[in-house]
């Protein structure tokens, strides 16, 4: 395991947000409780990746990294609760909360995953 897998993960998180992206585009709200659900599987997935990646190599920064991880999961837990509820499904704004997804997910990469790849230089 190492760098060259964990961007894959990250590329794949864009396949997953671009669904939502079409989703949103074409008016699907039914889409969105599948979707949610498969960032949930993905980002449980990945966070272990990253988890395992900076325990391996003794990273300082894993307990504060990890924290951020938890943080955004339980985000998407109240997403997950909310969108699978048919009668508020069609009240929530669906291009905020994708947007909101895809700027955590930027920001993290950007700031705070970027120095993974530093540990292998
Ligand atoms: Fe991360
Ligand atoms: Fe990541």
């Amino acid at each position: 395991m190492g760098v060259k897998h964990i961007d894959d993960e990250h590329r794949y998180f864009l396949t997953i947000i671009n669904k939502a992206c079409d989703a949103c585009a074409r008016g699907n709200h039914q889409a969105f409780p599948l979707i949610i659900d498969e960032l949930l599987d993905h980002f449980r997935e990945h966070f272990e990746t990253e988890e395992n990646f900076m325990a391996e190599t003794n990273s300082p920064e894993l307990i504060a990294h990890k924290i951020e991880h938890q943080q955004f999961y339980n985000k998407l837990v109240s997403y997950y609760s909310m969108v699978y509820e048919d009668n508020r499904l069609f009240s929530i704004k669906l291009v905020e909360l994708t947007n909101d997804i895809y700027n955590w997910w930027r920001d993290h990469v950007l700031l705070v995953d970027k120095k993974l790849s530093a540990v292998n230089l």
